[in-house]
């Protein structure tokens, strides 16, 4: 059986991480892309990881390019095309520079790689991936947004952290927008089963809620740019679990046609992703405090997405 085609758009932090993470797994041949200012950028970080790959022993190639027909065929894209955030700057700023590039990417995609499993990164995720989608026409399915495996990452250590408990056993769920009004499910947020709400404190969780919501910003703050490992490494959770039929529940974000009582929305909700790409958003039971939460999230993706929607 022929390798799987994994393509990259947007060779920068992200961009660079997600082939090194690809390549470590053996996922499948990774085509780095970046605009044509960037090509001999993309051609040289590709080289690089490749000759890692003898000391790491991988056969899956990396190539670099800036010509979209290198994309044609890919079973997976990955973009991440755009601008990061500055100190400062929320991820809602970046609309205006971010709306034309995700444009161009959905209107190349469509042509060169229209049956692929699309992963988008590019900030304000919500609406750029809401875009993405509607631009391209493609299936509900076939398009998501990465942040809640990001978000609910980064409330899984703080609690491992405040609980002394592996990180492997703790089991964070972070849905809603990928905003400062993110909502950390609380109710099935668990240390293996137990309530987080019987092992800390309520002020103690509220300060975890609240340093979560703001996650991205504390790390932009310190690096002067977005993170890059841990939204890299997300999103492959994601493509694994797409090229290994894993069914895995993750919190993405996906189309909603009438679940949770949105329509025309993409929102961070639980669904499951398989060979089938999302094959079901589970529509689960939330407290009358979280669904008001969510209600905020969504209010504020819907005006990023208004905005998307005039200038389309
Ligand atoms: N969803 C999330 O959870 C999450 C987390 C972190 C960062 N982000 C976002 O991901 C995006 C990328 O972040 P980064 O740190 O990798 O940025 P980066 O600046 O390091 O890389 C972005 C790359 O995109 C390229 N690019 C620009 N226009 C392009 C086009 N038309 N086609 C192809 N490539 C193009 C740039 O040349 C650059 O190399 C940003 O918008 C950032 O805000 C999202």
């Amino acid at each position: 059986m022929a390798r799987k085609k994994i393509g990259l758009i947007g060779a920068g932090n992200i961009g660079g991480e997600l082939a090194n993470l690809l390549q470590s797994k053996q996922l499948g041949d990774v085509v780095l892309f970046d605009i044509p200012a960037k090509e001999s950028f993309a051609k040289g970080k590709a080289l690089d990881l490749e000759q890692s790959s003898a000391c790491s022993g991988a056969d899956a190639k990396i190539t670099g390019t800036s010509n979209w027909e290198d994309l044609a065929g890919s079973d997976v894209l990955i973009i991440t095309a755009g601008i990061p955030r500055k100190p400062g700057q929320s991820r809602d700023d970046l609309v205006g520079v971010n709306l034309p590039i995700i444009q161009n990417v959905a209107d190349n995609a469509k042509k060169h790689c229209p049956d692929a499993f699309v992963i988008v990164i590019s900030n304000p995720l919500d609406a750029m991936v809401y875009e993405y989608k509607r631009r391209v026409g493609a299936p509900r399915e076939k398009v998501v947004g990465m942040a809640g495996v990001l978000d609910s990452a980064r409330f899984s250590l703080f609690l491992a952290r405040e609980t002394g408990a592996s990180i492997k056993d703790v089991r964070a769920m972070v849905l809603g927008g990928h905003g400062d009004d993110m909502v950390p499910v609380l109710s099935y947020c668990t240390i293996n089963g137990i309530p987080v709400k019987q092992l800390i404190p309520a002020e103690k969780l509220a300060s975890l809620v609240d340093r979560t919501r703001k996650g991205g910003g504390e790390i932009v703050g310190l690096m002067g740019t977005s993170a890059y490992y841990a939204p890299a490494y997300s999103a492959v959770v994601m493509a694994e679990a797409y090229l290994l039929d894993q069914k895995r529940v993750l919190p993405a974000a996906a189309y909603l046609d009438g679940e949770y009582g949105y329509k025309d929305l993409y929102l961070g909700v639980p669904v499951v992703i398989g060979a089938g790409g999302v094959e079901k958003i589970l529509d689960v039971e939330l407290s009358a405090e979280e669904t008001a939460m969510l209600k905020t999230s969504a209010e504020s993706v819907q005006k990023v997405v208004d905005i998307v929607k005039a200038k389309a």
